[in-house]
C-alpha cells in the first residue's frame, strides 16, 4: 500500500492507495478516537455494487452504520440534495466526533463534503472515492461544492477530510466512459507539472489500463502527489492551486452549456477545454505547435473529443459559451484569466486575456 500525506497546516491527512485495501478499513480507523457511528452517503449506482462489502467490513468490527442513498449523476449536486443529506445527518443525531463516509465519485465527494462541513459546523469525513476522477482529483484538497444555475461548483466550502481511501480494485466496475473521463484529469496533471509522467502515459494502452492494478496505483499515486503538493502550498487557491484548473475555464463553460448532462462528462469537458487552452496558448505565442500536436494525438488515440463541434446533440453557440466563461471563479474585475501551457509539464497563469482571442479559439472549435 502507498501513502501520500497531504501536509496541510492544522489538518494534515493521509491518502491510502492500494489494491483491495477497503478490507482493512477498520484498522485504518483505529487511529481515530471515539468512533461511535458511521454515516455512509453514496449514490444509487455505487450502492448496488460496493456498499454491501463496506457494510460487512464495518460490521465485523461492531461499528454502527447508517446509509443514505442519493441519485447518481451531476444533477445531484444541488440545494435539494444538500438539504436532504444535512437533514438526514441531523435526524441521525450525528455528533461532531462521528464520521461520515462519502462512498462514490466526485459528485458524492463534493456533495457529502459540503454537508459534513456545515453540519454542526463540521463533522469528520472520510472519502472513499470510487471513480478514477475522484481518486486522482476530487477527494484530495478539500474543495466541496454544489452547482448553481449560474454555473458549476459556484457554491461550496474548503473542508479537508480526515482520511482518503483510494482502493483501485473498485475501478474495475466503472463504465469505460467514466474511466476515460477520469483519465482526462490524469493527463492534466502530467501537462501542468510532469513531462515524465506524460511520456509514461503515452506508452500505456488505454484499453487495458482499467484492469492493471499496478499501473492504476502508479497513476493514482503520482496524481495524488502532484495535487497534494500544490494544495499544501496553497490550500485556499490564492495562487498556484489555480494551475489545477488547466482546461477548466473552457471546460466548465461547456459543461454548463450542455446542461451538466451526459452529453459531456466532467473529464471530457476538461480535455476539450485543455485543447482550447492549448490553442489559446499558441495564439499568445506561449507553446510550440509540436507540443500541441503531440498532446492532441494522445487525446485522440484515447478516444477523446477534441473539438466543440464533436459534442453530440444541439450545436452550441459562441455567445452563451462566452457569457458562461465570465462566471469562472478566476474572473477578476470582469477580466478573463486563464491557466495556459508554456510547454508540456509547465503551466502558467495568464491574467486579462484578450476576449477576442478567446472568441476566435472557441469559434474555430465550433466550426471545425
Ligand atoms: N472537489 C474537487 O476538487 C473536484 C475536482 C474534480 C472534479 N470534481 C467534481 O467531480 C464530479 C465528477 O466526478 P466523477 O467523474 O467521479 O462523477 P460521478 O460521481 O458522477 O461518477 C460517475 C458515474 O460513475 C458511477 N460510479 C462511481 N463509482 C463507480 C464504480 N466503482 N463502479 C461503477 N460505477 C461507478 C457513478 O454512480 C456515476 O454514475 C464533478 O461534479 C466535478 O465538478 C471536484
Ligand atoms: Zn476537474
Amino acid at each position: 500500500m502507498k501513502t501520500v500525506t497531504v501536509n496541510i497546516e492544522k489538518s494534515p491527512y493521509d491518502i491510502l492507495i492500494g489494491k483491495d485495501i477497503l478490507n482493512q478499513i477498520s484498522s485504518y480507523l483505529q487511529q481515530f478516537s471515539r468512533i461511535q457511528c458511521i454515516s455512509i452517503v453514496t449514490d444509487d449506482v455505487v450502492s448496488k455494487i460496493h456498499l454491501e462489502h463496506l457494510l460487512v467490513v464495518l460490521k465485523e468490527k461492531n461499528l454502527k452504520t447508517n446509509v443514505c442513498v442519493v441519485k447518481a449523476g451531476e444533477k445531484t449536486k444541488n440545494w435539494s440534495n444538500l438539504k436532504k443529506v444535512t437533514e438526514w445527518l441531523l435526524i441521525n443525531k450525528v455528533e461532531r466526533l462521528d464520521f461520515v463516509i462519502g462512498l462514490g465519485g466526485g459528485v458524492i465527494g463534493d456533495l457529502v463534503g459540503f454537508a459534513a462541513s456545515i453540519v454542526r459546523r463540521g463533522i469528520r469525513i472520510i472519502h472513499i472515492p470510487t471513480t478514477l476522477l475522484s481518486q486522482v482529483d476530487s477527494a484530495i484538497g478539500g474543495k466541496t461544492s454544489i452547482n448553481s444555475d449560474q454555473g458549476k461548483n459556484l457554491i461550496g466550502t474548503f473542508y479537508q477530510p480526515s482520511l482518503v481511501l483510494s482502493d483501485v480494485s473498485v475501478l474495475r466496475t466503472l463504465q469505460n466512459r467514466d474511466f476515460l473521463s477520469g483519465y482526462g484529469e490524469v493527463v492534466k496533471y502530467s501537462l501542468i507539472k510532469d513531462i515524465g509522467f506524460f511520456e509514461w502515459l503515452e506508452q500505456q494502452d488505454i484499453l487495458t489500463l482499467q484492469k492493471k492494478d499496478e499501473s492504476l496505483i502508479h497513476i493514482v499515486e503520482t496524481s495524488s502527489k502532484i495535487k497534494s503538493d500544490i494544495v499544501t502550498k496553497d490550500e485556499k487557491e490564492l495562487g498556484i492551486r489555480a494551475l489545477l484548473n488547466f482546461g477548466h475555464t473552457f471546460g466548465h463553460a461547456l459543461e454548463a452549456a450542455t446542461g451538466y448532462s451526459d452529453r459531456l462528462l466532467h473529464g471530457e469537458a476538461v480535455v476539450l477545454g485543455s485543447c482550447l487552452a492549448l490553442r489559446l496558448s499558441r495564439s499568445l505565442d506561449l507553446i510550440n505547435q509540436e507540443d500541441i500536436t503531440r498532446i492532441e494525438r494522445h487525446f485522440i488515440s484515447c478516444g477523446f473529443k477534441t473539438k466543440i463541434s464533436q459534442i453530440p446533440g444541439e450545436p452550441l453557440c459562441l455567445e452563451p459559451i462566452m457569457n458562461l466563461m465570465y462566471q469562472d471563479k478566476k474572473v477578476t474585475a470582469n477580466q478573463l484569466n486563464f491557466v495556459l501551457l508554456a510547454k508540456i509539464g509547465e503551466a502558467i497563469l495568464m491574467n486579462n486575456v484578450n476576449p477576442e482571442k478567446v472568441k476566435r479559439v472557441i469559434q474555430d472549435s465550433l466550426m471545425s
